[in-house]
């Protein structure tokens, strides 16, 4: 059995990593900056600390023998060095990082620039680095929690559908990164199963409640005013380009979860289910 180091372990994908290689055994170190408030497997360890802080990555690191770092807190070039550099001198023989699918599609992105930048500033100093690059993820519809509970859903790019992924396959890929060798220095691009859009999805959040949300139309524009005050322009641009106008091989089912972990990416519905309470 290995010891492995989560960072964001807080997180969706974070949650499902530490839950699933828990139940298989291995010593997990959670990483996290407030104590963690669920139930945690026996061999699982909540350490907290701010892996952006270079001694609390280190200590953390102490023994370990791979990590997941989620690219949420490597906020510019600078943090993604200091960061690769503390697990380039750690004992770990496997670091696996989030990144994103957008790299390999939005050239014109700055965001998605940027995310290249900080994976290969990554690679540059620990090159067995494995990066995974997921599409949008499906727990984004938390995104929209208030607004169901309050019966309308507001949100532009109603009928464009892509094939969102269930962070439980998203762990389920790092896990196999994180445990096996074979994986080392590649680049792994997954999507979910199926394309679904965010009126199919207001309709499954509608029918799983049993009540009567509606989902109304706004234009880009109105998005990105509602937006603007929690996200960087960046982001927007990057979060309306790949929602709103997606390229048709954003929109492609890839086989690579299936290939690598044997089970068909879970549905929306499946992953509705096991987060519902979250929308009453
Ligand atoms: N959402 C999408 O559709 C999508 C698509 C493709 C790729 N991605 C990538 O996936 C990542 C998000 O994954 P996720 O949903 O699992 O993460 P998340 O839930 O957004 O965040 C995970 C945890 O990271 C910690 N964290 C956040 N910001 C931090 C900071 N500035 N410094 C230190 N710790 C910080 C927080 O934990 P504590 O506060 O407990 O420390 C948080 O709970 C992003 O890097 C994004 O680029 C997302």
């Amino acid at each position: 059995m290995m010891t492995i180091l989560i960072t964001g372990a807080s997180g969706g994908v974070g949650l499902d990593l530490m839950k699933q290689l828990g139940a298989e055994g291995h010593a997990v170190r959670a990483m996290s900056r407030r104590p963690l408030i669920v139930d945690l497997p026996d061999t699982v360890e909540n350490v907290i600390g701010d892996p952006t802080d270079a001694g609390s990555l280190k200590g953390a690191l102490e023994g370990v023998d791979a990590v997941f770092v989620n690219s949420v807190f490597l906020n510019d070039i600078e943090t993604a060095g200091k960061v690769a550099d503390v697990v380039g001198r750690s004992p770990v023989e496997r670091a696996v990082l989030l990144s994103s699918s957008c790299i390999f599609t939005r050239h014109e992105l700055v965001f998605a620039n940027f995310l290249r930048d900080v994976m290969d500033e990554f690679r540059s100093i620990f090159p067995n680095l494995v990066s995974v690059h997921p599409g949008q993820f499906a727990s984004n519809a938390l995104r929209w929690r208030d607004m169901v509970k309050e019966g309308v859903v507001r949100h532009p790019f109603g009928d464009v559908g892509v094939p969102i992924i269930d962070p439980y396959d998203i762990a389920a890929v790092v896990k196999l990164c994180l445990i096996e060798d074979r994986f080392q220095g590649e680049r792994i691009e997954i999507t979910g199963s199926d394309c679904i859009s965010p009126r199919e999805m207001v309709k499954g959040i509608s029918d799983m409640l049993g009540s009567e949300i509606r989902y109304v139309e706004i234009s880009a524009a109105q998005a990105r005013e509602n937006l603007s005050r929690g996200m960087s322009p960046d982001r927007l641009d990057y979060f309306l380009a790949m929602s709103g106008s997606p390229k048709p091989e954003e929109q492609r089912v890839l086989p690579t979860v299936e290939n690598l972990t044997g089970e068909r990416p879970r549905s929306f519905t499946t992953w509705l289910a096991a987060n519902i309470d979250s929308f009453r």
